[in-house]
């Protein structure tokens, strides 16, 4: 049996998809905060058990009889370390063989903001004693679709990245990696760092855009204060806008640039172009 927990996000879902193409339905188990969210997959076969984070009576119940797990990271930046240890906490009770957990690359040494709460879940898993599969994930294409929004909107795409660069890789393609690691052998305490064949600057994002829009897209680099003006301005949130900041940073330090190749090995296929990736959403 193979668990996936927030399997009704974006991630989720597209790792439930694959492992259908690699498992009869009733193997997958669609572990959810909120099983109504996820009646489609029912109808499918695949097994819905609610698994809140925050209610590890809950977790207990959705890993009974899993052989594999995996934990994809919740959505709600500063609470995730005792969220995350439920989950271990539940997946040591019920004996699972093997736990993956979607963490972000170079978790241990990264500057990127939300870093801290990988590492820290990272090495509750290694001291849990269970099996593990870390899927150190770089950032999706799609983090870009908003961007390019914008971008197309304004002619202009701004930033604070200055030269950095970003190994982006599609949602679908951690997702396949994620798949691989929970049906083939091979994966016990392994580490991936997976990220995108490619590393490409925001001058490249806006080309990028430029050539699926039809329509001539400029990077405009900022100071990271003046950055942030202007998100400001633009009606962002400020976490939203220290967030956005801070990536940048993150960014032009080349914390998210590294092409190891782990991701196009384990999935067998070069990872998806981001242009290819824009063009799905900007055709839509
Ligand atoms: N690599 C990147 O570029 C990148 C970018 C953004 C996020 N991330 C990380 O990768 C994860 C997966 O990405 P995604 O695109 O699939 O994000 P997403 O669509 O926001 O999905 C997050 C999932 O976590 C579930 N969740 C949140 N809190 C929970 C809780 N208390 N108990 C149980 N489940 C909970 C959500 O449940 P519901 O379906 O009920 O809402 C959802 O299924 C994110 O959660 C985040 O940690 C990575």
């Amino acid at each position: 049996m193979i668990v996936v927990t927030g399997a009704t996000g974006q991630l989720g879902r597209l790792v439930v998809e694959d492992l259908l193409t690699r498992v009869p339905a009733e193997q997958v188990v669609a572990a959810v905060r909120s099983p109504e969210k996820a009646r489609d997959l029912a109808a499918r076969g695949v097994q819905v058990r609610e698994a809140d984070y925050d209610r590890p009576d809950t977790l207990k119940t959705a890993f009974e009889g899993a052989d594999k797990v995996l934990l994809i990271s919740g959505s709600e930046v500063g609470r995730r370390v005792p969220q995350h240890q439920a989950v271990i906490d539940a997946a040591k009770e019920a004996g699972v063989g093997l736990l993956a957990y979607t963490s972000v690359l170079r978790a241990d040494t990264s500057t990127v903001a939300v870093a801290p709460e990988h590492k820290a879940t990272e090495e509750a898993i290694k001291a849990s004693g269970l099996t593990y599969s870390l899927l150190r994930n770089g950032w999706y294409n799609e983090n870009y679709i908003p961007t390019a929004q914008q971008g197309v909107a304004t002619g202009n795409v701004i930033g604070s990245a200055r030269e950095g660069r970003v190994a982006a890789a599609s949602r679908a393609d951690y997702a396949a990696a994620a798949a691989v690691v929970l049906t083939e052998d091979g994966h016990a305490d392994t580490t991936y760092e997976l990220s995108g064949d490619t590393a490409w600057t925001m001058d490249d994002l806006a080309a990028d855009i430029s050539t699926v829009a039809g329509t001539p897209v400029g990077y405009q680099d900022l100071p990271a204060e003046a950055h942030a003006k202007a998100l400001t301005e633009a009606g962002l949130p400020e976490p939203v806008v220290g967030m956005l900041v801070s990536i940048d940073a993150s960014i032009a330090d080349g914390r998210l640039a590294d092409t190891t190749g782990d991701l196009s090995r384990l999935i067998g296929r070069p990872t998806t172009p981001l242009r290819t990736t824009l063009a799905a959403a900007l055709g839509d």
